[in-house]
Protein backbone atom coordinates (compact mmCIF):
# COMPACT_ATOMS: atom_id res chain seq x y z
CA UNK A 1 0.00 0.00 0.00
CA UNK A 2 1.50 2.98 -0.77
CA UNK A 3 0.96 5.50 1.88
CA UNK A 4 2.70 8.57 3.26
CA UNK A 5 3.26 9.71 6.98
CA UNK A 6 1.50 12.71 6.31
CA UNK A 7 -1.52 11.41 4.61
CA UNK A 8 -1.49 9.15 7.73
CA UNK A 9 -1.45 12.31 9.92
CA UNK A 10 -4.53 14.11 8.35
CA UNK A 11 -6.52 10.62 8.51
CA UNK A 12 -5.49 10.45 12.25
CA UNK A 13 -6.50 13.99 13.17
CA UNK A 14 -10.28 13.60 10.85
CA UNK A 15 -10.62 10.07 12.58
CA UNK A 16 -10.52 11.65 16.02
CA UNK A 17 -12.65 14.22 15.62
CA UNK A 18 -14.68 12.82 12.62
CA UNK A 19 -14.36 15.93 11.33
CA UNK A 20 -12.73 17.48 8.38
CA UNK A 21 -13.35 21.26 9.71
CA UNK A 22 -11.74 20.66 13.19
CA UNK A 23 -9.07 18.06 11.81
CA UNK A 24 -7.93 21.21 9.12
CA UNK A 25 -7.93 23.83 12.22
CA UNK A 26 -5.73 21.25 13.89
CA UNK A 27 -2.88 20.91 11.46
CA UNK A 28 -3.33 24.16 9.82
CA UNK A 29 -4.63 22.88 6.45
CA UNK A 30 -7.17 24.10 4.41
CA UNK A 31 -10.42 22.16 4.24
CA UNK A 32 -9.96 20.74 0.91
CA UNK A 33 -6.20 19.70 1.64
CA UNK A 34 -7.54 17.50 3.90
CA UNK A 35 -10.40 16.03 1.39
CA UNK A 36 -7.98 15.93 -0.89
CA UNK A 37 -5.24 13.99 1.43
CA UNK A 38 -8.29 11.28 2.72
CA UNK A 39 -9.22 11.08 -0.92
CA UNK A 40 -5.70 9.73 -2.40
CA UNK A 41 -5.56 7.20 0.96
CA UNK A 42 -8.66 5.89 0.53
CA UNK A 43 -7.16 5.27 -3.21
CA UNK A 44 -4.28 4.13 -2.57
CA UNK A 45 -6.01 1.89 0.66
CA UNK A 46 -9.34 0.72 -2.22
CA UNK A 47 -11.43 0.62 0.27
CA UNK A 48 -13.85 3.78 2.35
CA UNK A 49 -12.25 4.88 5.05
CA UNK A 50 -15.16 7.56 6.08
CA UNK A 51 -18.94 6.95 5.55
CA UNK A 52 -21.54 10.18 5.85
CA UNK A 53 -24.85 10.12 7.40
CA UNK A 54 -26.59 13.14 6.94
CA UNK A 55 -23.85 15.46 8.02
CA UNK A 56 -22.04 13.55 9.81
CA UNK A 57 -19.16 11.38 9.06
CA UNK A 58 -18.35 8.02 10.69
CA UNK A 59 -15.47 5.98 10.61
CA UNK A 60 -16.07 2.05 8.38
CA UNK A 61 -14.92 -1.15 9.79
CA UNK A 62 -11.97 -0.08 7.47
CA UNK A 63 -11.16 2.99 8.86
CA UNK A 64 -11.35 1.71 12.50
CA UNK A 65 -8.86 -0.83 11.21
CA UNK A 66 -6.71 1.92 9.66
CA UNK A 67 -6.99 4.43 13.18
CA UNK A 68 -5.68 1.72 15.21
CA UNK A 69 -2.60 1.26 12.67
CA UNK A 70 -2.49 5.51 12.29
CA UNK A 71 -2.16 6.11 16.05
CA UNK A 72 0.34 2.70 16.67
CA UNK A 73 2.49 4.62 13.78
CA UNK A 74 2.65 8.18 14.97
CA UNK A 75 3.40 6.85 18.39
CA UNK A 76 6.27 5.14 16.64
CA UNK A 77 7.49 7.91 15.30
CA UNK A 78 7.11 9.96 18.50
CA UNK A 79 9.21 7.94 20.17
CA UNK A 80 11.55 7.65 17.67
CA UNK A 81 12.04 11.54 17.83
CA UNK A 82 12.35 11.42 21.61
CA UNK A 83 15.32 9.08 20.90
CA UNK A 84 16.79 11.36 18.63
CA UNK A 85 15.87 14.18 20.78
CA UNK A 86 17.96 12.52 23.55
CA UNK A 87 21.14 12.05 21.17
CA UNK A 88 21.13 15.83 20.19
CA UNK A 89 20.90 16.44 24.57
CA UNK A 90 19.56 19.47 26.49
CA UNK A 91 20.82 21.90 23.88
CA UNK A 92 18.90 21.94 21.16
CA UNK A 93 16.09 20.15 22.42
CA UNK A 94 11.84 20.97 21.67
CA UNK A 95 9.54 20.62 24.53
CA UNK A 96 5.97 19.92 24.18
CA UNK A 97 3.49 21.00 27.14
CA UNK A 98 0.08 20.78 27.75
CA UNK A 99 -1.55 23.07 30.73
CA UNK A 100 -4.41 23.69 31.82
CA UNK A 101 -5.97 26.86 31.57
CA UNK A 102 -6.08 27.54 35.33
CA UNK A 103 -2.30 26.87 35.78
CA UNK A 104 -1.71 29.10 32.73
CA UNK A 105 -1.31 32.22 34.65
CA UNK A 106 1.20 30.70 36.80
CA UNK A 107 3.20 28.20 33.94
CA UNK A 108 4.03 31.20 31.32
CA UNK A 109 6.15 32.65 34.17
CA UNK A 110 7.84 28.78 34.76
CA UNK A 111 8.37 28.62 30.93
CA UNK A 112 10.14 31.85 30.63
CA UNK A 113 12.80 30.98 33.43
CA UNK A 114 13.11 27.63 32.12
CA UNK A 115 13.90 29.29 28.29
CA UNK A 116 16.22 31.74 29.82
CA UNK A 117 17.70 29.14 31.57
CA UNK A 118 17.99 26.80 28.26
CA UNK A 119 18.21 29.32 25.27
CA UNK A 120 18.55 26.44 22.58
CA UNK A 121 15.19 24.95 23.67
CA UNK A 122 12.09 25.12 21.53
CA UNK A 123 8.81 25.41 23.42
CA UNK A 124 5.15 24.39 22.40
CA UNK A 125 2.50 25.12 24.83
CA UNK A 126 -1.23 23.91 24.44
CA UNK A 127 -3.45 25.81 26.69
CA UNK A 128 -6.67 23.84 27.22
CA UNK A 129 -9.09 22.78 30.52
CA UNK A 130 -8.76 19.68 32.51
CA UNK A 131 -10.75 17.28 29.58
CA UNK A 132 -8.81 18.83 27.36
CA UNK A 133 -5.15 17.96 29.14
CA UNK A 134 -6.58 14.65 29.40
CA UNK A 135 -7.31 13.79 25.90
CA UNK A 136 -3.95 15.20 24.85
CA UNK A 137 -2.01 12.20 27.62
CA UNK A 138 -4.08 9.69 26.09
CA UNK A 139 -2.80 10.38 22.54
CA UNK A 140 0.63 10.93 23.51
CA UNK A 141 0.60 14.53 22.15
CA UNK A 142 2.76 16.19 24.67
CA UNK A 143 5.95 15.56 26.89
CA UNK A 144 4.41 16.63 29.79
CA UNK A 145 1.48 18.17 31.29
CA UNK A 146 0.83 20.83 34.09
CA UNK A 147 -2.71 20.02 35.89
CA UNK A 148 -5.17 19.51 38.93
CA UNK A 149 -4.75 15.89 40.53
CA UNK A 150 -5.44 13.32 37.66
CA UNK A 151 -8.03 10.33 37.51
CA UNK A 152 -5.87 7.64 39.47
CA UNK A 153 -7.62 5.16 37.03
CA UNK A 154 -5.02 6.09 34.18
CA UNK A 155 -1.71 4.67 33.83
CA UNK A 156 -0.37 8.37 34.74
CA UNK A 157 2.56 9.54 36.72
CA UNK A 158 1.60 12.92 38.57
CA UNK A 159 4.16 14.74 41.57
CA UNK A 160 2.93 17.77 43.16
CA UNK A 161 4.88 21.07 42.85
CA UNK A 162 1.93 23.97 44.03
CA UNK A 163 -0.94 24.62 46.00
CA UNK A 164 -3.40 25.61 44.02
CA UNK A 165 -6.64 27.05 46.74
CA UNK A 166 -10.08 27.95 45.21
CA UNK A 167 -11.43 30.96 46.58
CA UNK A 168 -14.86 32.64 45.83
CA UNK A 169 -14.77 36.36 45.06
CA UNK A 170 -17.45 38.86 44.34
CA UNK A 171 -17.62 42.33 43.19
CA UNK A 172 -16.77 45.11 45.86
CA UNK A 173 -20.14 45.77 46.79
CA UNK A 174 -21.34 42.58 47.74
CA UNK A 175 -23.61 42.82 50.41
CA UNK A 176 -21.51 39.73 51.44
CA UNK A 177 -17.60 41.46 51.28
CA UNK A 178 -17.56 42.57 54.87
CA UNK A 179 -19.41 39.93 56.74
CA UNK A 180 -16.27 37.31 58.80
CA UNK A 181 -16.55 33.56 58.24
CA UNK A 182 -20.10 33.00 55.94
CA UNK A 183 -21.52 30.28 56.85
CA UNK A 184 -21.56 27.92 53.90
CA UNK A 185 -25.64 27.75 54.06
CA UNK A 186 -25.52 31.39 53.00
CA UNK A 187 -23.93 30.97 49.72
CA UNK A 188 -27.17 29.19 49.37
CA UNK A 189 -29.11 32.23 48.64
CA UNK A 190 -26.69 33.57 45.68
CA UNK A 191 -26.55 32.79 41.85
CA UNK A 192 -22.77 31.40 40.78
CA UNK A 193 -21.43 32.01 37.39
CA UNK A 194 -19.33 28.70 36.53
CA UNK A 195 -17.19 26.72 34.09
CA UNK A 196 -17.96 24.42 31.42
CA UNK A 197 -18.19 21.15 32.65
CA UNK A 198 -14.82 19.85 31.51
CA UNK A 199 -13.24 22.34 33.83
CA UNK A 200 -11.11 21.03 36.74
CA UNK A 201 -11.78 24.39 38.99
CA UNK A 202 -15.84 23.46 38.09
CA UNK A 203 -15.49 19.46 38.92
CA UNK A 204 -13.39 20.30 42.18
CA UNK A 205 -16.56 22.55 43.16
CA UNK A 206 -19.38 20.53 42.69
CA UNK A 207 -17.23 17.96 44.67
CA UNK A 208 -16.91 20.31 47.28
CA UNK A 209 -20.51 21.46 47.56
CA UNK A 210 -21.95 18.07 47.26
CA UNK A 211 -19.89 16.65 50.12
CA UNK A 212 -21.13 19.47 51.97
CA UNK A 213 -24.47 19.20 51.05
CA UNK A 214 -24.89 23.02 49.30
CA UNK A 215 -27.56 23.46 47.39
CA UNK A 216 -26.18 26.09 44.77
CA UNK A 217 -27.74 27.73 41.66
CA UNK A 218 -25.93 28.58 38.83
CA UNK A 219 -26.12 31.00 36.30
CA UNK A 220 -23.98 31.80 33.43
CA UNK A 221 -21.58 29.67 32.15
CA UNK A 222 -18.55 30.97 30.62
CA UNK A 223 -15.23 28.72 29.71
CA UNK A 224 -12.53 30.74 30.50
CA UNK A 225 -11.45 32.02 34.26
CA UNK A 226 -11.15 35.69 32.11
CA UNK A 227 -14.52 35.68 31.48
CA UNK A 228 -15.37 34.28 34.97
CA UNK A 229 -13.82 37.50 36.26
CA UNK A 230 -15.31 39.85 34.18
CA UNK A 231 -19.19 38.36 34.97
CA UNK A 232 -18.20 38.95 38.67
CA UNK A 233 -17.57 42.47 38.18
CA UNK A 234 -19.96 42.81 35.84
CA UNK A 235 -22.49 41.55 39.28
CA UNK A 236 -23.55 38.74 37.70
CA UNK A 237 -23.19 36.60 40.69
CA UNK A 238 -20.55 34.92 42.75
CA UNK A 239 -18.26 32.53 41.04
CA UNK A 240 -14.90 30.17 42.45
CA UNK A 241 -11.50 30.65 40.84
CA UNK A 242 -7.84 29.67 41.92
CA UNK A 243 -6.11 32.56 43.65
CA UNK A 244 -3.67 32.07 40.91
CA UNK A 245 -6.03 34.00 38.82
CA UNK A 246 -6.64 36.96 40.27
CA UNK A 247 -3.21 38.95 41.37
CA UNK A 248 -3.84 41.95 39.04
CA UNK A 249 -7.87 42.73 40.23
CA UNK A 250 -7.29 42.13 43.65
CA UNK A 251 -4.29 44.73 43.75
CA UNK A 252 -6.84 46.77 42.30
CA UNK A 253 -9.51 45.92 44.43
CA UNK A 254 -11.90 45.22 41.05
CA UNK A 255 -12.67 42.26 42.97
CA UNK A 256 -12.72 40.58 46.33
CA UNK A 257 -12.04 37.12 48.23
CA UNK A 258 -15.09 36.09 49.86
CA UNK A 259 -14.10 34.79 54.15
CA UNK A 260 -16.31 32.15 53.88
CA UNK A 261 -15.84 29.15 56.68
CA UNK A 262 -13.85 26.08 55.01
CA UNK A 263 -12.61 28.17 52.12
CA UNK A 264 -10.37 28.15 50.27
CA UNK A 265 -10.94 24.70 48.61
CA UNK A 266 -7.33 23.42 48.93
CA UNK A 267 -6.30 21.60 45.60
CA UNK A 268 -2.99 21.34 44.30
CA UNK A 269 -0.67 21.22 40.73
CA UNK A 270 0.91 18.03 39.13
CA UNK A 271 3.66 17.23 36.80
CA UNK A 272 2.36 14.71 34.71
CA UNK A 273 2.87 12.47 32.12
CA UNK A 274 2.06 8.98 31.06
CA UNK A 275 4.10 6.05 33.32
CA UNK A 276 6.01 4.43 29.89
CA UNK A 277 6.39 7.97 28.36
CA UNK A 278 10.43 8.14 27.86
CA UNK A 279 10.91 11.44 28.96
CA UNK A 280 13.60 13.15 26.81
CA UNK A 281 16.40 14.90 28.58
CA UNK A 282 14.79 18.19 27.88
CA UNK A 283 11.44 17.14 29.31
CA UNK A 284 13.47 15.30 32.00
CA UNK A 285 15.19 18.93 32.84
CA UNK A 286 12.20 20.48 32.67
CA UNK A 287 9.71 17.98 35.33
CA UNK A 288 13.26 18.73 37.86
CA UNK A 289 12.71 22.61 37.57
CA UNK A 290 9.19 22.40 38.00
CA UNK A 291 10.25 20.44 40.93
CA UNK A 292 12.46 21.85 42.32
CA UNK A 293 11.92 26.10 41.93
CA UNK A 294 8.21 26.40 41.06
CA UNK A 295 8.22 27.95 44.39
CA UNK A 296 10.46 30.30 44.72
CA UNK A 297 8.52 32.02 41.32
CA UNK A 298 5.27 31.78 42.87
CA UNK A 299 3.86 35.09 43.53
CA UNK A 300 0.41 34.02 45.16
CA UNK A 301 -1.38 36.79 46.62
CA UNK A 302 -0.53 36.94 50.44
CA UNK A 303 -3.52 35.22 51.82
CA UNK A 304 -2.32 31.63 50.73
CA UNK A 305 0.48 32.36 53.51
CA UNK A 306 -2.22 31.19 56.13
CA UNK A 307 -4.04 28.54 54.53
CA UNK A 308 -6.75 26.76 55.96
CA UNK A 309 -10.32 25.29 54.45
CA UNK A 310 -10.76 21.85 52.97
CA UNK A 311 -8.42 19.65 51.11
CA UNK A 312 -9.27 18.02 48.22
P1 LIG B 1 -9.27 24.14 34.71
O1 LIG B 1 -8.12 23.81 35.74
O2 LIG B 1 -9.62 22.89 33.91
O3 LIG B 1 -10.41 24.56 35.59
O4 LIG B 1 -8.72 25.28 33.91
C1 LIG B 1 -7.49 22.62 35.84
C2 LIG B 1 -7.54 22.05 37.23
O5 LIG B 1 -7.45 22.83 38.20
O6 LIG B 1 -7.66 20.82 37.30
Amino acid sequence: MNVTFRQLRVFRAVAQHLSFTRAAEELYLTQPAVSMQIKQLEEAAGIALFEQVGKKIFLTEAGREMYHYARAIDQQLTEAETVLESLKGIKHGRLVIGVASTVNYFATRLLAEFSRRNDGVTISLDVTNREGVLALLETNDCDLVLMGRPPEELDLTAEPFMENPLVVIASPNHRLVAQRNIPLSELQQETFVVREPGSGTRIAMERFFAEKGVQFSTGMELSSNEAIKQAVQARLGLAIVSLHTLELELEAQRLLVLDVERFPIRRRWYVVHRRAKRLSPVAQAFKSFVLTESHALAELPSLVQNLKGAVL
